[in-house]
């Protein structure tokens, strides 16, 4: 089972980071023509990096070199490095993973790109057609996010209309908040590179399509990834939620790293709610190793050991009110109280 397909802005603590294998496949997987070190071309069209400085930069038209360690990730050129009328830059959701589930915006903004940026894996998920009329794709395997992204912004600054992208919807544990910082901390503006967000499906709504109908009334998410929030911080947001009568979708609920915040987040929700609680878990939605389940709380964690949780699982955890009908979960909105059917 794929343990690796999930790596948006708050996923690396269970990564490979700093494996050898990164900064061999950052060169060797990425086709990038401006980002490898072996990149002096000038016949490529597109433009990469400050007018002369990317010694200045950490990014060879903005990555890193090779440290993949997220600590160690720092924004090098500033907009000052940059000699050439801005490019565009916009994140794309790709939605769950299949080309069906791409909305027709974001395979048009795509296709507009010259250049891509993003994970491999996700890279992988996009249509050929659409990458192949692309300029340029620029993609790292797992960890790098943030040189990541400011590759995808650097390449903006040197004048490229840039789309980077990932899983779901930019807005939901991902890139569209680190582009901004990093544009801020650079010095340059949201306008300046017509900074747009197109949005795509959430996890949590195409594995709640696959349960039945459990999102329908009050929704919280809370991802369970300890990377960029620590674990008290994460209980006791947990405590929180789970105090409310609210459906609770669990993102990054899984990794051999994670095991224990698992086992605690399942300990914070039977405090809250009962054993019996219907919880839908979805694996890897709209891909080919998808896998769905509809159990109860009380077996939660003994199933976080098995194949279905994982860094590429969504568990929805219903309601008081929520129930299983005819293998779907179902939360009342509240039609029941006011009308007869
Ligand atoms: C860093 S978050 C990215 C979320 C993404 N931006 C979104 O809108 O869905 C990664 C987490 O999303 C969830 N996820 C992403 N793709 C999924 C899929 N196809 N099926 C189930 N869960 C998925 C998992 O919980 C995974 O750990």
């Amino acid at each position: 089972m794929s343990t690796d397909t999930n790596a948006d802005a708050d996923d690396e603590s269970t990564s490979k980071c700093g494996a050898s294998s990164s900064s061999e496949s950052n060169t060797e997987s990425s086709s990038s023509k401006c980002g490898g070190s072996s990149s002096t071309d000038d016949s490529s069209s597109s433009k990469c990096g400050g007018s002369s400085s990317s010694s200045s930069s950490s990014s060879k038209c903005g990555a890193s070199s090779s440290d993949d360690d997220s600590n160690e990730q720092e924004v090098g050129a500033t907009v000052d490095d940059f000699d050439a009328e801005p490019g565009q830059l916009i994140a794309v959701g790709l939605g769950p993973g299949h080309p069906e589930g791409m909305t027709e915006r974001a395979k048009d903004a795509l296709l507009e790109a010259e250049h891509i940026v993003g994970y491999t894996t996700y890279i992988e998920l996009i249509p050929d057609e659409i990458t192949e009329q692309a300029d340029d794709i620029y993609d790292t395997p797992m960890c790098g996010e943030v040189s990541r992204t400011e590759e995808s912004i650097d390449r903006a600054l040197a004048g490229n209309d840039v789309a980077i992208v990932g899983s779901g919807d930019p807005n939901v544990y991902a890139l569209a908040g680190l582009a901004l910082e990093i544009l801020e901390s650079k010095g340059a503006t949201a306008s300046m590179v017509d900074f747009e967000v197109v949005p795509g499906v959430p996890a949590a709504q195409s594995c709640a399509a696959r349960l039945g109908a459990p999102l329908v009334n009050d929704t919280v998410s809370v991802s369970l990834s300890d990377h960029l929030v620590p674990m008290p911080e994460i209980e006791s947001r947990l405590h929180s939620v789970a105090s409310e009568n609210f459906t609770i979708t669990i993102y990054n609920p899984w990794s051999r790293k994670r095991r224990e915040n698992f086992e605690k987040a399942c300990e914070i929700l039977l405090t809250h709610r009962e054993p019996d609680t219907p919880v839908g878990i979805v694996h890897g939605a709209g891909r080919e190793d998808e896998q769905v389940m509809i159990t109860e709380l009380g077996e939660l964690e003994d199933l976080g050991e098995s194949e279905i949780i994982d860094m590429t699982t969504t568990i929805v955890v219903g309601t008081e009110d929520t129930y299983v009908w005819d293998d779907r979960m179902v939360t009342p909105r509240g039609y029941e109280t006011k009308y007869d059917y």
